[in-house]
């Protein structure tokens, strides 16, 4: 199951942004949010509460939105948010993320922050679900049922449908200005077909796989809209291969993981280009002087990078605020193959539920 949903996204992408993005014209429709929009343009901020995978793609969605509609946000597990005190202003707007929509620490942190007189949108994949039932408005993710445990389209059709809510606050806002939103419409629109060109590299990934699979640790590091796709690449190796996983931002890697480079650690590099681009590149030149071994997800032509990677997966260019949904794909290919060579059942990863309905 795990393998075919990665290979849905192309179409599961398609079908979250079908009848929602027109990008000739640079029309959005969020039916959902629709009647909640001028309370989400006002809103002093945005909390975001999520668990596991979900609070990765609200990460990704905390530098979109404040970089396109300028409110501030803040992302928080759901479990550490419901048993604080938290401070929740008039007109501050939750958004709740879940696949399942039934996660227990998710479903009590709504109801907290309701109980408050928060505005709750939700983002989830299975209609009718509590999260989707219990939230004043929001959006399916629309990926269709997902059965294996670690997510994976899941995650990418509640990133489409965040940068779809981004772009339609921050266009409604006039926090963008017109020709940037019409750009970022369009890069959005052709995420399905680039995915699709992004699959075509299974075997390279499958061959990195197997090169790999017998470290024991690995390191994935990323910058800005890509330290958490890091963390979700950290995330779905530990899931489904048992190998210890850390992703960090990064520039934080001098304060405690270069500790552990040697010959033996594998490093993930997020390292497409975009505006950090430049400084990744010399944390990868860091990692090289202490000859750690370097696996990097970088655009095609980027000789300077390649160079300085032991191994790296081509990705086709797309604006940097498009990038993180293709960028995780060859990271979930990477660590599906390395728990396939391990033997073990990706699917049903041991110790792991699919939906978590208990604290
Ligand atoms: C479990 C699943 C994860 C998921 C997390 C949050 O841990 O194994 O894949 O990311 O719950 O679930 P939700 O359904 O709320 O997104």
């Amino acid at each position: 199951f795990m393998l075919k949903e990665i290979f849905d996204q192309p179409q599961t992408i398609h079908d979250c942004l079908r009848g929602r993005l027109d990008a000739d014209t640079g029309q959005i429709t969020l039916s959902g949010i629709q009647q909640y929009l001028s309370e989400i343009i006002n809103a002093p901020r945005i909390i975001i509460i999520a668990c596991g995978t979900s609070w990765h793609a609200g990460l990704v969605a905390e530098y979109i939105i404040e970089e396109l509609c300028r409110i501030p946000v803040e992302v928080e597990y759901a479990s550490e948010f419901r048993y604080r005190n938290p401070i929740i202003h008039k007109g501050d707007v939750i958004i709740a993320i879940s696949q399942s929509g039934e996660t227990a620490d998710t479903i009590v942190a709504i109801e907290k922050a309701k109980e408050q007189g928060a505005i709750i949108l939700g983002i989830v994949n299975v209609v009718g679900s509590t999260i989707s039932r219990i939230s004043h408005a929001g959006a399916y993710t629309h990926a269709g049922p997902e059965i294996g445990v670690a997510s994976t389209k899941a995650f990418t059709g509640q990133l489409a449908v965040l940068m779809l809510m981004a772009l339609k606050i921050a266009h409604a806002k006039n926090t963008i200005d017109e020709e940037k939103y019409l750009l970022l419409c369009k890069e959005l629109s052709k995420v399905p077909d680039k995915a699709a060109e992004i699959l075509l590299q299974e075997n390279k990934v499958k061959a990195i796989a197997k090169k790999y699979a017998a470290a024991k640790d690995f390191l994935y590091l990323g910058r800005g809209y890509n330290f958490p796709i890091a963390l979700e690449g950290a995330l779905k190796l530990k899931e489904i291969s048992y190998i210890h996983a850390e992703g960090y931002p990064a520039a934080e890697m001098k304060h405690g993981p270069i500790a552990l480079v040697d010959d033996h650690l594998p490093i993930v590099f997020i390292a497409t280009n975009d505006t950090f681009h430049a400084k990744i590149v010399s944390n990868m030149q860091e990692i090289k002087a202490r000859k750690g071994k370097i696996i990097s997800v970088i655009t095609d032509g980027d000789e300077l990078a390649a160079e300085l990677s032991d191994d790296c997966v081509s990705m086709p260019w797309i604006d940097e605020i498009i990038a993180p949904i293709l960028n995780v794909i060859p990271l979930q290919l990477l660590a599906y193959y390395i728990g396939i060579e391990n033997g073990h059942d990706v699917d049903k990863p041991r110790n792991l539920a699919k939906s978590v309905t208990v604290e």
